[in-house]
């Protein structure tokens, strides 16, 4: 072969091998994105999706030369149809990555379905300390209840709270708290008088609240999922609970931002431990707060938002991190150890557990401008999920 030949037949070879990848690189990368956009988990749908959206209005639509294309499906808030859809999402539109997950049933049913497709999961709601355990290709960008119970179990007996009855949802967040909490307030001399659990659907808060007060517990400790703080508040405040000295301590679901500033007065004081508050004292914070805002007419951003938005950062980095090429266990790979800011603080994708390792704040619902926010007093930092630890 002549040289003139030889280089011509080389560069065709190069042509016809770089043309599937190309095609490849250019092929969009799907992300299905599968939330309670109605039904009783609406608030955590109506949040996630706001916020990547927003994250992808921010960082553009195309990732190391991929298109990205969000597909969003509405479970109704019922974990089979959460399964059925994700089934759907993985052999129909072949997506490579799945993520949302409003509630733990959701993110337990869903997650055989990652692990025999290898397809990542990035769960950015559902907060049961098992359900990173449930598949190797699950990644959390939430938060765990066990992770911000254990701060309440300090803080409380630290303050004058000697007895607590606790009021969890009957589900594996609340079990969660339940446990994390009481452990660690007993460790710390103080004493669970009585452990009340309610229903998660439909919840009547009201014979249950007639129980504490016949217990006279110095404080009430609860846990309920984003978007039933506000109905827990009301029968506390119609009670008269807080005027028979009996103080409401809570994890941070119950004092959402979504809700709060609807909560009225009766809310002032409440402390809650919890990793993400609007109010968070820091210049990205602020920037996220006011572009969700100014998009989103005026809703403010709670910490399911905030799930949503650094899991889409996740993802986004992850495929960066492949340089395009995607693929289950190179996306994982790229998930592990991911460290950066969050509106939240400092976080960790801890790289063994692929669970989220973050600061936990103490916060108390004050007025500031007329408005009802979580306002931060101390901080507990780096928290790893405590379920892990055992
Ligand atoms: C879960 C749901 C919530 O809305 C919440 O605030 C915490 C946990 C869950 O189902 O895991």
């Amino acid at each position: 072969m002549k040289r003139r030949q030889l280089i011509q037949v080389c560069s065709l070879t190069a042509v016809a091998l770089a043309a599937p990848l190309a095609l490849a690189q250019s092929a969009p990368f799907k992300i299905g994105l599968v939330l309670p956009m109605t039904g009783q988990q609406a608030s955590t749908g109506r949040q996630i999706e706001a916020a990547a959206r927003l994250y992808m209005a921010q960082n553009g639509d195309t990732v190391a030369g991929r298109k990205i294309e969000l597909i969003v499906k509405d479970d109704t808030s019922l974990p089979d149809v959460t399964k059925r859809l994700a089934q759907e999402l993985i052999v129909n539109d072949k997506v490579d990555v799945l993520a949302g997950m409003g509630i733990t049933p959701s993110a337990m049913a869903t997650a055989p379905l990652a692990t025999q497709s290898k397809t990542p999961l990035v769960v950015m709601a559902a907060a049961t300390s098992s359900i990173t355990n449930a598949s190797p290709y699950i990644v959390r960008s939430s938060f765990t209840l066990p992770q911000v119970s254990v701060a309440m179990g300090d803080w409380a007996p630290k303050n004058g709270i000697k007895s607590v009855v606790t009021l969890v949802s009957d589900y594996g967040p609340g079990n969660d708290a339940e446990k994390y909490f009481s452990e660690r307030f007993a460790l710390n001399g103080g004493k669970v008088i009585e452990k009340l659990r309610v229903p998660l659907r439909n919840p009547d808060f009201a014979p249950f609240l007639q129980k504490v007060r016949d217990a006279k517990p110095d404080a009430l400790f609860v846990f309920v999922p984003s978007g039933a703080g506000a109905a827990v508040m009301k029968q506390f405040v119609e009670r008269g609970m807080d005027k028979a000295g009996i103080k409401l301590i809570a994890t941070g679901d119950v004092t959402d931002d979504d809700q709060l500033n609807d909560m009225g007065d009766g809310a002032l004081g409440v402390v809650t431990t919890h990793h993400y508050s609007a109010d968070h004292n820091s210049a990205l914070n602020k920037k996220f707060v006011d572009a969700f805002q100014k998009a989103n007419k005026g809703m403010r951003p709670n910490f399911m938002g905030v799930g949503g938005y650094d899991g889409m950062r996740i993802i986004y980095e992850a495929l960066k991190s492949t340089k395009g090429k995607g693929g289950g266990d190179a996306l994982l790979a790229g998930m592990k150890g991911q460290v950066f800011e969050s509106p939240r603080g400092e976080v960790l994708i801890d790289a063994q557990t692929r669970d989220i390792v973050q600061d936990v704040y103490l916060r108390k619902v004050e007025k500031k401008n007329g408005q009802l926010y979580n306002v931060e007093f101390d901080v507990i930092k780096a928290v790893k999920d405590p379920g892990k630890e055992k």
